[in-house]
């Protein structure tokens, strides 16, 4: 037997009893003639002491860090306890050793607190895998696995693998394409997600499907984006929306319940997603704090059934909101005593490319009931009021203001709240709040191709109170302008996004099932009829054999885990994760191939300069 026992499971108790520990010398510690050892496997770190008896043996065998050591030796009460460790009051009294392997010395240290750099570490991930935190992270990961397989077992749904070599799933990326040696000259592409074998699941009657599966998609990479990442995705049919949000809401406050201890017994928010535009500037909103935006001007046919307030500001001949199509404000709590540097910070960081905007008006919202804002030369008290009653501030507030382009504009806006939430520190990372958004368009305008586009995915159903506007109305736009007055710009869809904290952690839609649907929806999406059979034949062909009402969800897998493990970014829950130009540096993926694989494949490279 290798061990009797791992490096995480002595206490007091086991003092006397003669026991073999197998794993990796975190650190070598000589004090005189005695050498300590902390030895570390998966399950904690063990303390060995070598006493004077096995110094020959010692000097002949040296230890190094992250050498494999196996060590027999009895249990013995430590006269320097450690209540940091869970092993701390033991220590293990060496009888003999033996080094199963050496190594060379590590590229970084393998604790906490490494040295070493982002590249570093993913270069020798196998070694950045051994680190306490990454470990937690995967074993975290691994929890909200095994609470979602149960969940949704209890829950009569059945595991079912799809295929990897697949056809064009649009998802709203690229495709990442594979080449067919048997098939010279074709490719097939990896999965952007299961959407489609989800769907025939359900014509076939499996009437509960999900599987926690990798999901392909050629797209600029961010925190919170990998090429290859991992989806729940579930399907279900005979169902409404209504039942698809609460069998969901199920399951994520289950994982809470299993893997954070968490009783998330509040009702999910539900917000439509024309509102969480106005009032967050975002479609995945952070609604654990009350930061609002308040729209002073907008555009007439953006939110048509909002009331237009833009006489607040106008008249004064203050050309900044004269001129732009958009003026948002929000009010930042209890900062109406910013300094001059804090509102100088404020104005640059708006005005960074990544926000984009010319400049921040404020206006202090002084706590004796006066205002003193940076554009008292166009604005009296009386109107400066006004504005900060629209804004709903408080006195103690500070108001800032952002002006320009719609899209631009309320986006700034979005960031500029968040930014403040996390300021005032109103972003509590302990806390947890969900939110469904709902009712998202169906459409959207692609102006570069003059066409629409599904801003889910073309399998999704319109709102049964768009339904006849969808199949009355010709899809075709003739420039941009008129794409806003186009029926179909304000059709609904049955589409749904689960939101934590403000970021998406699932997205799914009640499907189309009927065939002329369908077909009129790839139509609007400017695909012909040939071109949708040699897309989508296969799916127009299921339809016509009794394809049930049917709809679902994916969530995404890294994504909900890095939330729940307080990251920013997925990567530090990915085994073996890629880095921002989709490069993995440990195995130097994607490399060249061989000339004979070219070969086999038929394919001559000419790469485009
Ligand atoms: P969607 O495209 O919204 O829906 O994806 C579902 C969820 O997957 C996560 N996600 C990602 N996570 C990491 N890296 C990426 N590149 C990435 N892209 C998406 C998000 C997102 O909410 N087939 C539909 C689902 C359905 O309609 O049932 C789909 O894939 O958290």
């Amino acid at each position: 037997m290798f061990r009797t026992h791992t490096c995480g499971e002595l206490r007091s108790a086991d003092i006397h009893k003669e026991i073999t520990l197998a794993g990796w010398v975190q650190t070598v510690r000589k004090f005189g003639s005695i050498t300590f050892v902390d030895l570390r496997d998966r399950y904690g770190i063990t303390q060995l002491l070598f006493s004077e008896t096995l110094n020959e043996q010692l000097e002949a065998n040296p230890l190094g860090r992250e050498f494999v050591l196996q060590a027999t030796g009895t249990v013995s009460e430590r006269s320097n306890k450690n209540p940091n460790i869970p092993t701390g009051d033991i220590e293990l009294t060496i009888l003999s050793f033996t080094i199963l392997n050496k190594s060379a010395v590590p590229p970084f240290a393998i604790q906490d607190d490494t040295d070493g750099g982002d590249e570093l570490r993913m270069k020798y991930r196998y070694l950045d895998l051994r680190r306490n935190v990454v470990k937690k992270n995967l074993e975290l990961r691994y929890a909200v696995g095994r609470s979602t397989r149960n969940y949704l077992h209890e829950n009569g749904f059945m595991d079912i693998e799809t295929p990897f070599l697949i056809k064009s799933t649009p998802e709203g990326a690229r495709d990442f394409v594979v080449p067919s040696r048997m098939n010279a000259g074709q490719f097939y592409a990896l999965p952007q997600s299961p959407q489609t074998f989800k769907q025939l699941l359900m014509v076939s009657g499996y009437d509960r499907y999900y599987q926690i599966v990798k999901c392909f998609r050629d797209e600029d990479l961010r925190a919170d984006r990998q090429p290859e990442f991992t989806q729940i995705d579930c399907e279900m049919c005979f169902v409404e929306q209504e039942d698809i949000l609460n069998m969901f809401e199920g399951l994520v406050k289950r994982i809470f319940k299993d893997v954070k201890n968490i009783d998330y017994s509040a009702t999910v928010e539900r917000m439509t997603w024309e509102n969480a535009m106005w009032t967050y500037g975002n479609d995945k909103p952070d609604i654990r704090f009350d930061i609002k935006l308040a729209n002073l001007k907008f555009p007439a046919h953006t939110y048509p059934a909002q009331q237009d307030v833009s006489s607040l500001i106008s008249g004064v001949d203050f050309k900044v909101f004269d001129e732009a199509e958009t003026v948002i404000a929000l009010a930042a709590p209890g900062c109406s005593e910013y300094t001059r540097k804090q509102t100088d910070e404020l104005t640059e960081w708006v005005k960074r490319p990544q926000v984009g905007m010319k400049g921040l008006v404020f206006i202090k919202c002084n706590t004796d009931g006066s205002f003193k804002s940076s554009v008292d030369k166009f604005y009296n008290e009386e109107k400066l009021k006004a504005i900060a009653a629209a804004t709903q501030a408080k006195a103690g507030d500070l108001i800032l203001i952002v002006a320009g382009a719609e899209e631009r504009t309320r986006k700034a806006a979005s960031d500029l709240r968040m930014y403040m939430g996390t300021t005032l520190g109103l972003r509590k990372a302990d806390e947890y709040k969900l939110l469904w958004v709902l009712d998202f368009p169906l459409f959207e305008y692609a102006e570069e191709d003059n066409r629409w586009v599904a801003r889910h995915h073309p399998f999704t159903s319109p709102k049964p109170a768009d339904m006849d506007t969808m199949i009355n109305n010709n899809p075709v736009i003739d420039n941009a302008a008129a794409y806003l007055k186009h029926p179909y710009a304000n059709i609904k869809a049955n589409a749904y996004d689960m939101v934590l904290n403000g970021n998406e952690i699932g997205g799914g839609s009640i499907r189309i099932f009927q065939r002329e649907l369908q077909q009129k929806m790839f139509a609007a999406l400017g695909m012909d009829e040939a071109e949708q059979q040699h897309k989508f034949g296969f799916l127009l062909g299921a339809f016509e054999y009794g394809a049930p009402p049917h709809g679902g969800i994916a969530f995404g897998f890294d994504r909900l885990c890095s939330i729940l493990g307080g990251s920013e970014s997925i990567r530090d829950f990915i085994a073996f994760p890629k880095n921002n130009s989709g490069r993995d540096v440990m195995i130097d993926a994607p490399s060249t191939i061989d000339d004979k694989q070219f070969e086999e494949l038929q394919i001559k490279l000419d790469l485009k300069a």
